[in-house]
């Protein structure tokens, strides 16, 4: 086929759009609960560091092999050394899998923010959300549907499979023109509000107290890096999709530092204004912050936000945005993983990208809709997610930057490329980071997240069901790799191919 590849309309479209991306649900009840569990202020220094030795250097690394080679994850891995196209797979599964649990989240968020205007969900929010909206029932399987889940899910889903069938330009990015501006603005106003409540100072102090103690605790680096791999989208082939979609004269470092700053901004103005509530919710209480319960995950949001917005004045405006802003945020990094499955099936099975758009969509939303629109959901959720992002997206990385940098020795090449088109120029730094500190970093805390898993599962939670939930996951994403990459590339002739620039 030959090369009529669609482009972003330009830089900003292009940052935008990655900001998008970057931007969701892990900034907003990922990072304010893991900083508070892992050291509070002190926190702030195994975060800094993850992002300047790992984050940033392999968001560069992702950016320069999308551009380069100009395939979504498999084909662009393909184009740099045949071999490595089933890496590409693994990170596309990895995505396809979160993209599962997101959408779900998504629909939950959806559901609250209809809820916000009468505060629907009453005086017991945890026994709301569990028993009457999530209607959940023991850790096991079961195929009753829940019509409160299953229709803002079905909404979600539709929503996806429209901006993704409008294309690169059209849908994913006009979509993040006008969300992204739209969050900031939303987001703006709920911290400043949140730091206008009584308490709220209090709420600052409980996550800004550095425990320096937890600096020694490898775990709490562990929590470090897996957040800047999780919130950057770096290492899932997304980045790397969307970089291939970049016009040849593109500014990509300097994007790259903009996307990681909005990115990280947003993550500390999310604790904050989390917090400052949370501050508010002690002072009503009158207890000290640490006695609170519920402060991480999904329950931050689905359970004790909504009791404390039920006790805020005009706790519905607050309560509405609060939802909106989970909605917009979620919904462009969904759509961004949609876009790297759609487009990596488009290019190997050569489809046109209606036909794998709207198919990706509908196989994504099945597989979502038949494990959480049942009662069974909500555990399998945060199992999934410890498995893919604290296991398998660090293996990711580490077989990335192993593979480019020390096997195909093309770390030269890609920095050349890079600052042949950018304004920030790397220096031989950079390779150091990408080759060197980043793999030994991450390969000492795989090793140390293994043997806890292995020796002491997960959660308490029974053996059978980590067993599947958990090394099930990682099992699936690497079966599955290996499968897609022994499949035939159809109708592509890549023999007059050639890298930019
Ligand atoms: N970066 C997104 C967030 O912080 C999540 C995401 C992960 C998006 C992987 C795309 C790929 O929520
Ligand atoms: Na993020």
């Amino acid at each position: 086929a030959p090369e009529n590849r669609e482009t972003w309309t330009g830089n900003t479209g292009f940052i935008l759009a990655a900001i998008g991306s970057a931007v969701g649900l892990g900034n907003i009840w990922r990072f304010p609960g893991v900083a508070y569990e892992s050291g509070g202020g002190a926190f702030l220094i195994p975060y800094l560091v993850a992002l300047l030795t790992a984050g940033i250097p392999i968001l560069f690394l992702d950016y320069a092999i999308g551009h380069r080679y100009r395939g979504a994850a498999p084909l662009a891995y393909r184009r740099m050394k045949k071999k490595a196209e089933a890496l590409g797979w693994f990170q596309i599964m990895l995505s396809f899998i979160i993209s599962v649990y997101y959408a779900a989240v998504i629909a939950w968020a959806l559901s609250y923010f209809v809820f916000a205007f009468d505060l629907r969900w009453g005086e017991d929010t945890a026994g709301f959300f569990v028993g009457e909206y999530l209607q959940v029932s023991d850790p096991g399987v079961s195929t009753t549907i829940v019509s409160s889940v299953a229709i803002p899910l079905a909404v979600v889903w539709i929503a996806v499979l429209v901006v993704l069938a409008l294309g690169v330009a059209k849908g994913v990015e006009k979509v993040n023109v006008i969300g992204i501006p739209l969050l900031g603005i939303a987001f703006a106003g709920l911290v400043i509000r949140a730091l206008t409540l009584p308490g709220a100072m209090d709420g600052l102090n409980a996550f800004f107290t550095p425990d320096w103690g937890a600096l020694l605790d490898l775990d709490v680096w562990i929590a470090a890096y897996s957040q800047i791999f999780f919130s950057l989208s770096i290492a899932f082939g997304i980045m790397v999709t969307y970089a291939s979609y970049q016009r040849r004269k593109a500014n990509m470092t300097s994007s790259g530092l903009v996307v990681a700053f909005a990115n990280s901004s947003f993550e500390l103005l999310a604790g904050i204004g989390v917090f400052a509530t949370l501050g508010f919710l002690a002072f009503r209480q009158s207890v000290q912050i640490d006695e609170l319960e519920g402060l991480t995950g999904p329950i931050l949001s689905f359970v004790t936000f909504p009791a404390v917005i039920s006790e805020m004045p005009g706790g519905n405006i607050f309560g509405a945005v609060f939802f909106a802003s989970l909605v917009i945020a979620g919904f462009t990094s969904l759509i961004s993983i949609l876009l790297g499955v759609a487009a990596t099936v488009q290019e190997k099975f050569g489809l046109s990208w209606r036909v794998s758009a709207i198919s990706v969509s509908a196989v994504c939303a099945l597989i979502s809709f038949s494990l959480f629109s049942t009662t069974s959901g909500l555990l399998a959720l945060d199992t999934v997610d410890q498995f893919a992002n604290n296991v398998g997206i660090v293996l990711s990385a580490i077989v990335m930057s192993v593979l480019v940098v020390w096997v195909f020795r093309r770390g030269q090449l890609l920095r050349s490329h890079l600052n042949a088109v950018s304004t920030f120029h790397l220096g031989n730094w950079w390779l150091a980071l990408v080759g060197i500190v980043a793999p030994v970093f991450l390969v000492i805390m795989l090793v140390q997240k293994l043997i806890t898993l292995v020796s002491e599962g997960y959660e308490g939670l029974p053996g059978w069901y980590v067993g599947i939930f958990g090394w099930g996951t990682l099992a699936f994403a690497l079966v599955m790799s290996a499968i897609l990459t022994a499949l035939p590339w159809k109708d592509r002739d890549d023999s007059a191919f050639r890298p930019w620039p």
